[in-house]
């Protein structure tokens, strides 16, 4: 998320607050950037390339620019004539494609169907029923792959909403607290935490090649910051959890901040649990770890603990100590935030889960390795805040396709991501039955890390409920506001997008994260040693640095990639590789000259030809991306648009999902 200055409300410059104040910088003395970013001003000359030590990255196919030719056609070619950069009020594709926007805001999908309202209206009941905002993350489900089908004209489409534009949510914009006798209405907090959450869609596509909601599907479903969940794996049951709702710390209610999202290889969702330490408001004169290394508040982003009905549903979102015990209060309830969560679309009536065995930080995404029968199940996560961590997840139990499921996220090893400056990289346990971890664990007792006087971990619940606490102390490498992951489908290779760090300085860069003052970001990628993705090593290299017009990406003395018209971009951040292998690199940067409105682009992973694809309308993100299986019907979605984007019949901007299609059927980006 970004353009939190578009909501009046949303005045918090220390959204996404440094938490991270340990020194985890292995590399004060970097001696060479294996891999180099330089920018080379459009008639500037002379720029200087600092001392480089390329390395050719194992199992990665060709690391030059000339791999392709057109003898050697691969199917990850980029074939559309790249679009400029747009400033209009509207989606721009190449020529040969089509754009209808679906889904927007406010769309009734469930229960009674109550029509949306442009007057703003629609109740916080009707908003239950309704399209959340700020789309993000999405996912299109097959309807017969439970069956093993791969249908492209049926499907359940699920996203996820992340958070809410406060003044076109209501009439007249939001009531404050402030404004109104320190309490907010109820029905206005009943709104917003419904606009929140994930939408299931049945769609379908008719013979003319429409698409619509299949009206009355029961798969149809809204999700909220409400909806009663489950902890599963090894945090559930742990005292830190206990609340007065459930005070054997089993279940709570509601997701929120639901970012990006994954696709399990056995058919459910997972929605991220993003930046949720800000609707928490704790009063306290001292706060417990589990929130300062998150940095939750005295005061909540939205006020909701303040709304005036008093209800338990509301009042949960104050975690002050207010209770004789924590049975009594929601001191807890934070603790129950910060998870990946399995809902299964499939299955309406289906309970969602808290998945905490995947660790509990600021989740952006995840992204599954391939499922291979009989071997464990691998998933990859990035923490998004400036200096966090990339996790790991490898099940303990192998996956059977026949009998897989949830389960297998419940029993497993968390490893965090350490980057060498020699190309190489670690994946370091978190788990205290490791002997290094242990080992690194019992030594920090007693000391100050970051600025948490440790005294240790009661278990290994603990750890994963401190999951950021344990990587500082393994030692992992604070990376540039990890975003989404992706894995090639051709290769194996993992790549992440680091959309930006504004805050390193030189004193802090590394390898992997060489430049102070990262204003562009630049998507990482690695293999896994053996091209198995349960190694506990990788190789590692940089993919592409963002940024204007001659930015290079430089590997030993050879430019791979100088960004051009056709393809400047900053702040990657959704990332996802289609079924054919083309990856697709969305922004949530600078909407200012040169990059103007964000975009997408296509990238074909073996030779780093990249180009503009799709730019997105006036303020927006451009954030979640999914196709049919042949890849003939593209879903993008469009966060925080502004003036009145799609319709401009309508006063209010909606966020939106963006049907994409190629005028003579075929497959995008071919
Ligand atoms: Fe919600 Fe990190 O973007
Ligand atoms: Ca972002
Ligand atoms: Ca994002």
């Amino acid at each position: 998320m970004a353009k939190h200055d578009l909501d009046p409300n949303y005045l918090d410059p220390n959204y996404e607050p440094v938490v991270n104040h340990t020194d985890n910088n292995p590399f004060h003395q970097v001696l060479a950037a294996r891999m180099q970013r330089r920018t080379v001003m459009k008639g500037s000359v002379g720029a200087a390339l600092a001392s480089v030590m390329g390395l050719g990255l194992a199992g990665c196919g060709s690391d030059s620019n000339d791999g392709t030719t057109s003898s050697n056609v691969s199917s990850t070619d980029i074939g559309f004539k790249a679009v400029p950069t747009s400033t209009a009020n509207e989606v721009v594709v190449p020529e040969g494609y089509s754009t209808e926007a679906f889904l927007p805001w406010g769309t009734p999908i469930t229960g009674s169907y109550p029509e949306y309202k442009p007057d703003g209206t629609n109740t916080g009941a009707e908003q239950e029923q309704q399209m959340g905002m700020h789309h993000d993350g999405v996912h299109f489900f097959p309807i017969d792959q439970k069956a093993g089908g791969n249908s492209s004209s049926e499907g359940l489409l699920v996203m996820n909403h992340e958070y809410i534009n406060q003044g076109a949510l209501h009439a007249n914009g939001a009531t404050k607290a402030s404004d109104n006798g320190g309490v907010r209405p109820a029905d206005e907090v009943r709104k917003e935490i419904a606009a929140h959450g994930v939408s299931v869609v049945h769609i379908k596509r008719d013979t003319s090649g429409k698409w619509d909601i299949v009206f009355g599907s029961p798969f149809n479903r809204r999700i909220t910051g409400n909806t009663e969940m489950d902890i599963r794996g090894p945090v559930r049951g742990y005292s830190k959890l206990i609340t007065k709702y459930s005070p054997d710390a089993t279940e709570t209610r509601g997701t929120l901040n639901n970012c990006a999202m994954g696709p399990t290889p056995w058919g459910t969702y997972l929605a991220a649990e993003e930046n949720w330490h800000g609707y928490f408001a704790n009063s306290d004169a001292t706060q417990p770890r589990e929130q300062t290394r998150h940095g939750v508040g005295s005061s909540s982003r939205y006020d909701w603990e303040l709304a005036d009905s008093g209800e338990d549903q509301y009042v949960r979102l104050n975690v002050s100590s207010i209770g004789a015990s924590a049975a009594d209060d929601y001191r807890n309830e934070a603790n129950t935030y910060g998870y990946m969560v399995e809902i299964d679309p499939f299955t309406p009536e289906s309970k969602p889960q808290k998945r905490t065995a995947l660790g509990r930080f600021g989740h952006e995404g995840v992204i599954f390795a391939p499922a291979k029968e009989g071997e464990p199940v691998v998933c990859y996560s990035g923490d998004d805040s400036r200096f966090e961590y990339i996790y790991k997840f490898v099940s303990s139990k192998p996956y059977y396709a026949a009998t897989a499921g949830g389960y297998l996220l419940d029993e497993g090893t968390l490893y965090v991501a350490r980057f060498n400056d020699d190309g190489s990289g670690d994946w370091l346990s978190l788990d205290l039955n490791d002997a290094e971890f242990k080992a690194k664990v019992d030594a920090a007792v007693g000391t100050t890390v970051g600025d948490i006087a440790f005294d240790g971990f009661e278990n290994q619940a603990d750890v994963l409920l401190n999951t950021r606490l344990a990587a500082d102390i393994a030692g992992a490498t604070p990376m540039d506001r990890p975003e989404w992951g992706a894995v090639d489908p051709n290769s194996g290779q993992v790549y992440f997008t680091l959309t930006n760090n504004s805050r390193r300085t030189e004193d802090q860069v590394n390898a992997a994260n060489p430049n102070a003052n990262n204003r562009t970001g630049h998507i990482i990628r690695w293999s896994e040693e053996g091209n198995d993705h349960t190694a506990t090593s990788f190789d590692w290299d940089i993919f592409v640095f963002a940024g204007e017009q001659g930015t290079e990406t430089v590997v030993g003395d050879e430019v791979i990639v100088s960004l051009t018209d056709d393809n400047i971009f900053n702040s990657p951040d959704g990332l996802w590789f289609d079924y054919n292998g083309r990856l697709w690199i969305q922004t949530d940067g600078s909407d200012a000259a040169p990059y103007q409105n964000n975009m997408m682009l296509a990238a074909n992973p073996e030779t780093r030809e990249i180009k503009r694809f799709f730019v997105g309308p006036q303020g927006c993100e451009v954030t979640g991306v999914v196709s049919t299986p042949d890849v003939k019907t593209m879903f993008v979605n469009i966060q925080h648009p502004e003036g009145n984007w799609p319709d401009s019949s309508d006063p209010r901007p909606r966020d939106a999902t963006v049907i994409v299609t190629k005028d003579d059927g075929g497959v995008i980006g071919a």
